[in-house]
C-alpha cells in the first residue's frame, strides 16, 4: 500500500510529545521516516521504539544551533536525506505586564521563535539537496491574534508566522516550500490551563478543544507533495476562533 509521505524523511522538533509525537505517529504511518529530536529524551526515545525502524530519537534543544547540526546530520546519516522540517517544539507561559520577568521573555522567545530560525539554518542545505522539500512552522492562533497575559509567546507565534514568510521567499527558487500552521486551543499536555490565564479555550465556533490529529491532517498534506502550490501561506486549524465571536 503506497503512503502520502511515502520515502520521505522528516525532523520533527518536539516530537516526544503532544502534537508533535501524533505529526510522528502518521508521518510513519503514512510512509516517512522520521527523526525526533526533543529535549524529553524518555519520551523520545520510547515513542521511536514505538514505531520501529523508521523512527529514531535524537537529543535536540531547539535553543542550541550544534544540536541542531548534529541532528541534521544524523537524519541525512541515518535515513540517507532530509526533505521535511517540522518546526513544532514550544512552550506557553503567561504573566501580567509588571510581573512576567525578562527572562520568561528570553526564554520563551528563544524556544519558539530562535528554535525554528535556528532549525532552519542548520537544515537549510540538506533540504535544498533534497529538493522538493517543505518546512512547516507551527505557529499558533496566538500568531494570528493576541492573547492576554501571553506577551512572549503571542510575539514569538506571530514572529514565526513572519520568519514562514521571509524563509518561504528566499527558499522558493531553491524547490523549498515553508508554511506556517496556527492550531487553536488543542487538548496535549501543554494546556493544562495555566495559572493566571483568564483565556477561555473553548471559546471558538465549533465550541471544543481540537485533538492533535487534526492538526496532523493539515502537517501530513504540507509536508506531502499535494501541497506542491502551497508555499508562505497559513493554514488555520482553530475550530473557527480566529474568524470572530460565535453566534
Ligand atoms: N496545545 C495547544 O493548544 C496549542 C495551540 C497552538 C499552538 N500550539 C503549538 O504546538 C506546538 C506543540 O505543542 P503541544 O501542545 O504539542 O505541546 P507539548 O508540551 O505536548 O509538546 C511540546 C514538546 O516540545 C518539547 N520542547 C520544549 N522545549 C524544547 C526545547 N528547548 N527543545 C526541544 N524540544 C522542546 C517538549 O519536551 C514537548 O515534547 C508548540 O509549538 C505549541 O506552541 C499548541
Amino acid at each position: 500500500m503506497s503512503g502520502r509521505l511515502d520515502g520521505r524523511v522528516a525532523l520533527i522538533s518536539g516530537g516526544a510529545s503532544g502534537m508533535g509525537a501524533s505529526h510522528a505517529r502518521a508521518f510513519v504511518a503514512e510512509g516517512a521516516s522520521v527523526l525526533i529530536g526533543d529535549i524529553s529524551d524518555e519520551a523520545g526515545q520510547k515513542l521511536a521504539a514505538e514505531l520501529g525502524e523508521a523512527a529514531a530519537f535524537i537529543h535536540l534543544d531547539v535553543t542550541s544551533a550544534q544540536d541542531w547540526r548534529v541532528a541534521v546530520d544524523a537524519a541525512v546519516e541515518r535515513f540517507g536525506k532530509l526533505d521535511v522540517l517540522v518546526n513544532n517544539a514550544g512552550i506557553l507561559d503567561f504573566g501580567p505586564l509588571g510581573a512576567y520577568t525578562e527572562e520568561q521573555w528570553q526564554r520563551t522567545l528563544s524556544i519558539n521563535l530562535t528554535g525554528p530560525f535556528l532549525g532552519l539554518t542548520a537544515a537549510r542545505d540538506a533540504l535544498v539537496a533534497a529538493r522538493p522539500a517543505s518546512v512547516v512552522n507551527i505557529s499558533s492562533a496566538a500568531g494570528i491574534q493576541g492573547v492576554s497575559g501571553a506577551h512572549a509567546y503571542t510575539a514569538s507565534k506571530f514572529g514565526v508566522r513572519g520568519l514562514t514568510k521571509s524563509a518561504a521567499l528566499e527558499l522558493a527558487p531553491h524547490g523549498v516550500r515553508v508554511n506556517s500552521v496556527h492550531p487553536g486551543g488543542i487538548l496535549t499536555p501543554m494546556i493544562g490551563v495555566p495559572e493566571g490565564s483568564t483565556a477561555d479555550r473553548t471559546a471558538n465556533t465549533l465550541g471544543r478543544l481540537g485533538m492533535a490529529e487534526e492538526v496532523t491532517a493539515v502537517v501530513v498534506f504540507l509536508a506531502s507533495h499535494e501541497s506542491s502550490y502551497c508555499t508562505a501561506a497559513e493554514f488555520v486549524v482553530d475550530g473557527g476562533m480566529t474568524a470572530g465571536r460565535p453566534a
